[in-house]
């Protein structure tokens, strides 16, 4: 295998609540991943990532761990995991899990003995300060909304990047780094492929803990303290001393790092194999998505963040996770999504440098979902957000609108497996409402329909991993085609002799667009026909097409 296979890898992402259940909870979990393993081999992907599955109380689903060695008991057995592993490998799968360890639960042991007992080694495990005048020790406000600094009993206040329910470890100490690394390993030990790294560039914390005034005396976004100078040390010591050696492939939650820094992260010798891209993964904030300018700029943040990345090093590419609303939803007005415009979405993404992420249902073209009331979300950072709107006396049914549209929720909705109750989800009533949709959007209906959207993604992962052509995508050249037709979007791959042109006609308009090369053969096509000739072909309303244009 080559040290860089996962260039060559497609992921899929198991949102394990949201995924199969087996044991009539209405939650998802491990066997119902073990019994989809033929559907996930089917679809073509090597490898998958699961959103963490430890012992947790839920507040953050999962992203707040109670025990990081056992897994939720609502997702089953440790034996059950290991058992998923074992049979995702004979299919030739590859498991990662999820590391998160920038926080833990406030209910982990650690966290508890801390509390308990200020003198304890674990008080240093978490970031504890103590004030003269009652109030936080800093300005710093939460990523979820609210003071980062919560007050224990005994008067001390800790800090906490996300919800108050998740307090931040303090990795300036070595022993919890020890403990952190021993962990890691054990993990490995089991045989995972490796792992996607959360939160990662929120590690390293200004040792000064200074307020930074904000122009209207508000609290001051401690995203802003992403990837603070010197956390490059921890980063390498962790690498070495896990990872590295195991040949494990890792893929980093690290927002906030910029273009000259990304070598350092996801170069050659990163400290990780990849970094997600997010640079152009949403469109919030654009207005009119199908004008041509929010598409345009669109289309060169994608194009400018890919150029400069495939330069440094290597990214994930997405364009959906559980942390964003359905990318349908995200990029196409209401009018113009359908199964094409899916399909085109998908390929615009597909073949660019990086690793393709493929996230649940995104192979279904499945939406964004249906909220009538705040009480519908179960996401902590909604409630929070809700909580703290009804407290400023903002404008709850200006922010309702907002979640409708933006919310995480509507990534995290049951998979469609079928058209039975609960969508062949579960039997029982699952922990978030099923998609009302599902009954026209779900993957029995689309298994044998050589039209559907899941038929589609097959082609594409088939073609992103085909022997005769993985190489140019996974190591040619990028060749962005910035001047182009109306909302064309379209790039070249190269590598030796071999040339591959990917054109996207993300309009609802048919469009004639030029192609300087002779067209060798159409490798993907998300349409019926193709009208092209020497020097130009006619597209339909979006469109999509994979061509060989050398080799
Ligand atoms: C990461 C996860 C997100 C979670 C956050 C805090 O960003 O992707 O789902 O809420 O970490 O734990
Ligand atoms: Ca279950």
């Amino acid at each position: 295998m080559k040290p860089d296979w996962w260039k060559e890898a497609v992921v899929y992402q198991v949102y394990p609540q949201s995924f199969c259940d087996t044991n009539h909870d209405g939650i998802g979990d491990f066997n119902g991943i073990r019994s989809k393993l033929d559907y996930l081999k089917e679809l073509g992907v090597n490898l998958i990532w699961i959103n963490p599955c430890y012992q947790s109380p839920m507040v953050d689903n999962g992203y707040d761990i109670s025990d990081y060695y056992k897994v939720n008991p609502i997702f089953g057995t440790n034996e059950d995991l290991d058992a998923l592993i074992r049979e995702a490998k004979e299919r030739g799968i590859g498991v990662l899990l999820d590391l998160v360890i920038n926080d833990c639960s406030d209910e982990h042991p650690w966290f508890q003995k801390a509390v308990h007992d200020p003198d304890s080694e674990e008080a240093d495990y978490f970031i504890f300060k103590t004030t003269e005048d009652g109030n936080p020790p800093n300005n710093w406000r939460s990523n979820f909304g609210g003071s980062a600094w919560t007050q224990i009993p005994d008067g001390r206040w800790y800090l906490h990047t996300f919800d108050k329910r998740q307090p931040d470890f303090n990795w300036e100490s070595s022993k919890l780094r020890e403990k952190l690394y021993d962990m890691v390993n054990w993990w490995l030990d089991k045989g995972i492929a490796g792992f996607r790294v959360d939160a990662i560039t929120f590690i390293k914390k200004d040792l000064t803990f200074a307020s930074v005034p904000t122009p209207d005396g508000s609290l001051y976004q401690i995203e802003n303290y992403q990837n603070y100078p010197g956390i490059g040390v921890f980063l390498t010591e962790l690498r070495d001393r896990t990872y590295e050696k195991r040949n494990a492939v890792t893929v980093a939650e690290a927002v906030g790092v910029p273009m000259d820094s990304f070598t350092d992260y996801a170069g050659k010798n990163g400290y990780f194999s990849m970094i997600f891209d997010f640079n152009w993964y949403n469109m919030k904030g654009e207005a009119d998505k199908s004008s041509k300018e929010a598409i345009y700029r669109w289309r060169n943040k994608m194009f400018d963040s890919q150029e400069q990345i495939s330069a440094l090093g290597w990214s994930g590419v997405v364009l959906e996770s559980h942390d964003e609303p359905r990318g349908i939803n995200k990029f196409l007005e209401p009018s113009d999504q359908n199964r094409t415009s899916a399909a085109c979405l998908g390929t615009i993404y597909f073949f660019l440098p990086g690793t393709p992420f493929i996230y649940q249902g995104q192979e279904l073209g499945m939406t964004n979902s249906i909220w009538n009331s705040i009480e519908d979300f179960k996401d902590v950072m909604v409630q929070n957000r809700y909580r703290e709107c009804v407290e400023n006396g903002g404008d709850t049914e200006e922010l309702l609108q907002e979640l409708r549209e933006y919310s995480r929720d509507n990534g995290r909705t049951p998979i469609q497996w079928d058209g039975s109750k609960y969508a062949g989800f579960s039997d029982a009533e699952p922990w978030i409402p099923v998609n009302p949709n599902y009954l026209q959007i779900n993957a029995a209906l689309q298994k044998n329909d050589p039209s559907s959207v899941l038929s589609y993604y097959k082609k594409l992962v088939a073609l992103r991993r085909d022997p005769k052509w993985k190489d140019v995508f996974a190591r040619g050249e990028f060749i962005p085609q910035r001047e182009a037709e109306d909302c064309l979007i379209a790039y070249r791959r190269m590598l030796g002799d071999k040339m591959v042109g990917i054109f996207c006609n993300f309009t609802s308009k048919e469009q004639t667009v030029c192609v300087s090369e002779e067209v060798k053969e159409i490798l993907l096509n998300n349409c019926g026909g193709l009208e092209h000739e020497t020097g130009r072909m006619t597209m339909a309303p979006y469109q999509a097409v994979v061509l060989s244009l050398q080799g």
